[in-house]
Order: structure tokens, then sequence, then C-alpha cells
């Protein structure tokens, strides 16, 4: 009797703990299907190579990561490269808000207010990974009550990242265990599709971008920090992407480049939220689309988000490396002002602080509200 409990008590815990492979060499996961390699790690749960062909069919690293894994968790200049940011993703203005009653105080790490939930935030910590697959990987985090600051319970998240033809997609969820909290996740991928190898220039400026179901966007103060407006973007305008198809730095010389994603530090270019606005018949289709003229490389953006952020690199200040399949003639080796664009869909930035938008029940979540859910997918053809 003893012999056969200690069998079925060694077969359980072989049973729980789930064997999973280690890493390559690179220290890297590395996941194939047709037209596209991918790689991840834990830390950040984070994507760091990406590689699909060009319309020559020579094959092109368009993702910012790092070669050496072990350097994203001490990189002084952390990015949030490829990173799943969270609990609570984007900015919280002035570090604070308050949920059923309770004013919480967050960490004020982006000038007065919190951006991705301080420098304990899940693009910090090294996720468990709990299965993977010939084509996908789930890393997952339970993140204690008050591990960052200013937010209370338990959180458990997951994050399944997966290939298919040409295609990269990310499931993303979560569920508050014992207390209320705000919730809100996306990726935080950046490209330069033409893996900085163009050789008339290493920056994103005639990348083409389409935002087809973006009229109006968040309102931002000096500080790039929501106002609760949300502005219509005016036919022809800067910020217009909507009404066709521009190039990343069509506007870059007029006179709202400078300043149109925060005044006080003047920041020039993109780094806003603009509003998704489908109705159902159009639920289905993308959100967003970017291509490079040179590489012929583009991707459609598929996503159940009501917003996307596209920043487009303004702060990169030429200190951080490339990685050894990128660069080229006009690349120094390094990711220059301008760069890379980051593209995010996620939900309103600040919602927990504007009940007036009503997205309070999508960014709040409690033991007994649905739990966070979302779907990302870069889908990768040439033109
Ligand atoms: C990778 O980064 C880690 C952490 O900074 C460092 O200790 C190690 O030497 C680096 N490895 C290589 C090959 O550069
Ligand atoms: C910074 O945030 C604190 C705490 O929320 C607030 O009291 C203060 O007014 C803010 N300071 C500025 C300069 O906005
Ligand atoms: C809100 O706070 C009240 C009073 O502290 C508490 O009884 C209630 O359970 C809280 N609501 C939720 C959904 O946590
Ligand atoms: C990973 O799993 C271990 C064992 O269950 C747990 O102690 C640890 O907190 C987990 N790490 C994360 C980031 O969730
Ligand atoms: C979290 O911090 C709050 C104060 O900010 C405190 O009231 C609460 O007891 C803490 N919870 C845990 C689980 O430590
Ligand atoms: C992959 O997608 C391409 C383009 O849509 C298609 O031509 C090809 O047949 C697909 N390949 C597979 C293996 O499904
Ligand atoms: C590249 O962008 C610059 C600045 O926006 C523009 O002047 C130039 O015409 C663009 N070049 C091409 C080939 O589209
Ligand atoms: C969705 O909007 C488009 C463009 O305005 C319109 O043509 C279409 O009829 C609308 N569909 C539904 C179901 O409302
Ligand atoms: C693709 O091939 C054409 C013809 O050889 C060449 O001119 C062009 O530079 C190539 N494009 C890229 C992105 O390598
Ligand atoms: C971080 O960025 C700064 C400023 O751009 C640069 O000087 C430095 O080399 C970077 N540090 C690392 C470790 O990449
Ligand atoms: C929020 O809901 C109210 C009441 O239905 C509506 O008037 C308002 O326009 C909504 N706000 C947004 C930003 O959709």
């Amino acid at each position: 009797m003893k012999v056969v409990s200690s069998i079925l008590v060694l077969v359980g815990l072989a049973a729980a703990a789930k064997e999973v492979p280690p890493p390559g060499p690179d220290g890297k996961y590395t996941l194939t299907a047709p037209g596209i390699t991918a790689k991840f790690i834990p830390y950040a749960a984070c994507i760091t190579n990406l590689i699909v062909p060009d319309r020559n069919g020579t094959l092109r690293d368009v993702i910012l990561g790092y070669d050496n894994a072990s350097f994203y968790a001490v990189d002084p200049n952390h990015s949030d490269y490829g990173a799943v940011p969270g609990r609570y993703v984007n900015r919280i203005k002035d570090h604070t808000y308050v949920l059923n009653g309770t004013r919480y105080f967050t960490e004020a790490n982006d000038g007065n207010g919190t951006l991705h939930s301080g420098t304990n935030g899940w693009s910090h910590r090294v996720w468990n990974v709990s299965e993977v697959t010939d084509h996908s990987i789930t890393f997952t985090i339970r993140d204690e009550g008050n591990s960052s600051l200013g937010f209370p319970g338990t959180v458990i998240g997951s994050v399944t990242h997966s290939v298919g033809n040409g295609s990269w997609s990310t499931i993303l969820a979560a569920h508050a265990v014992d207390h209320l909290t705000p919730l809100m996740l996306t990726t935080h991928p950046y490209w330069n599709l033409d893996a900085f190898s163009n050789p008339d220039t290493d920056l994103v400026l005639n990348h083409t971008l389409s935002l087809p179901f973006s009229t109006r966007m968040i309102g931002i103060d000096e500080n790039t920090q929501s106002t609760g407006a949300l502005p219509s973007i005016p036919k022809g305008s800067i910020n217009d992407f909507y009404s066709k198809p521009k190039q990343i730095g069509a506007s870059s010389t007029d006179a709202a480049w400078v300043g149109n994603c925060g005044t006080a530090g003047g920041c020039a270019g993109y780094n806003n939220q603009w509003l998704v606005e489908r109705n159902e018949s159009q639920a289905g289709l993308p959100l967003a689309t970017l291509s490079s003229g040179w590489s012929g490389i583009k991707w459609d953006l598929y996503s159940d988000q009501p917003g996307i952020v596209v920043y487009s690199c303004h702060w990169m200040s030429g200190g951080n490396q490339l990685k050894q399949d990128q660069g080229g003639t006009a690349s120094n080796g390094f990711v220059r002002k301008d760069g890379c664009v980051a593209v995010e869909p996620q939900d309103y930035i600040d919602g927990i602080n504007h009940p007036e938008w009503n997205r309070t029940k999508y960014q709040i979540s409690g033991p007994n509200t649905p739990p966070f859910s979302s779907h990302i997918q870069y889908q990768f053809s040439t033109i």
C-alpha cells in the first residue's frame, strides 16, 4: 500500500513538473513555419528575432532585439524590445488612480507619470516557460499583489506566441485572483522592415503606414499624458493615416512634427494612440498595415483591441546595438532616432483615469469579472 502510494506521488510530481525543452545554444527558443522564423526568450516573454523573406527572397530580421539573450535583463537603456509590458501597459498620468474608492499611487518612472507599471513590471521579469511545441511557446507569470508599487492583488498571466504560414500570432490572457486591479496588456515589437540594410537610409521615415479605422486619437498634454480629449483627426493633417496610406516621415517638415508626441521634451514624430473604430463587418480587417518600398516587406496587423499606439523612435539616441544579421552601409551598427517604429494594439491609454470613456470594464479586472484577453496577429507578405 505504502509503496503504491509513493509511486503515485512520484508519478503525480512528474506530471506536475511538466517537461519543457531548454532553449537553443543562443539562449533563445526558435519557432519556424513556412516563410517565417521567430525567436523568443523568457525575459519579458519577449520576441528577439523575426526573419521573413523580402521581395527578392533574401531573409531579413525585421525586429529590434539583441543577439545576447542575457543582455536584456541588464540593458541600462531597457527599451521594452519585443516585450509584454504589464500588468497595466503604457502611461498612468501623475502615477495615481482610484479603484473602488481607494486611491493608489504607482511608481513615477516617466516624469511624474507611470510607464508600463514601473521598473518591476512584467517586461522586467523572467517568465516561466510552460509549453513549447514546434509552432508555439507559452510563457506564464504569477504577479503577486504589490510586487509593483500600487498594484493590489495577485494576477496570473499567460502569453502564447505562435507562427503560421508567414504569420506571427500572440494570445494574451490574464486574470485577477483575489482583488480588483488595473489589467491591460499588449506586445511591444519595434520594426525596421529593411533590417537597417537599405543603403539609402537606416531610418523608417520612408516606411508606409495605414490606419484605415483611425479618425480619432487620444489627446495628450505636454508630457504625453492622456488629457481625456478624443480629438478628431483632420484629413490631410500630420496624424491622418486613414484617408490614404502615408510615409511615416511625410509630415517631417510640418511645423506640427516637433512636439506632436509631447511638447515638453520636443518629441518629434509619433508617440501617440489612435482609436480603432470599426463596425461588425470590418472587425476582421487589418487595423494597421506597414510596408517598406525598399525591401518590399509588408505586414497586416489584426487584433481585437480598440486602439493602436505608434511610436517612431524619437528617443532612440544611437546607443542600442543592432544584431549581427542587421545593418548595412547606411548604418553605423546602432539604432538611431527615427530608426524604428513600435506598434502596439491596446485599449485606451490611462482609461482607468477616464471612466467617461467607458473602458474601465475592460481595463479593471477582479475575481468576479471576465478575465483579460487579447489577440494580435502580424501577417507578412511582399509588395
Ligand atoms: C551577454 O550579456 C551578459 C550580461 O550583460 C554578459 O555577462 C555576457 O558576457 C554577454 N555575452 C556575450 C557573448 O557578449
Ligand atoms: C505629480 O503627481 C502627484 C501625485 O499624484 C500629484 O499630487 C502632483 O500634483 C503631480 N505633480 C505635477 C507637477 O503634476
Ligand atoms: C469595494 O469596496 C467595498 C468596501 O471596501 C467592498 O465591500 C467591495 O467588496 C469592493 N468591491 C469589489 C468589487 O472588490
Ligand atoms: C515560476 O514558477 C515557479 C514555481 O511554480 C514560481 O515560484 C515562480 O514564481 C514562477 N515565476 C513567475 C514569473 O511566475
Ligand atoms: C499592498 O499594499 C497596500 C498599501 O498600498 C496594503 O494595504 C496591502 O495590505 C498590501 N497587500 C499585500 C498583499 O501586501
Ligand atoms: C503560404 O501562403 C502563401 C501565400 O498566401 C501560399 O501561396 C502558400 O501556398 C502557403 N503555404 C502553405 C504551406 O500553406
Ligand atoms: C523618403 O522620405 C523623405 C522624407 O520624408 C522624402 O523626402 C523622400 O522623398 C522619401 N523617399 C522616397 C523614395 O519615398
Ligand atoms: C460598416 O461600415 C462600412 C463603411 O462605412 C459600410 O460600408 C458598411 O455597410 C458598414 N457595415 C455595417 C454592418 O454596419
Ligand atoms: C532585389 O533585386 C534587385 C535586382 O537584383 C536589386 O536591384 C534590389 O536591390 C534587390 N532588393 C533588395 C532589397 O535587396
Ligand atoms: C544606452 O544608450 C546610451 C545613449 O544612447 C549609449 O551611450 C549607451 O551605449 C547605451 N548602453 C548600452 C549598454 O547599450
Ligand atoms: C460612454 O457612454 C456614454 C453613455 O452611453 C456615451 O454618451 C459616451 O459617448 C461614451 N463615451 C465614449 C468615449 O464612447
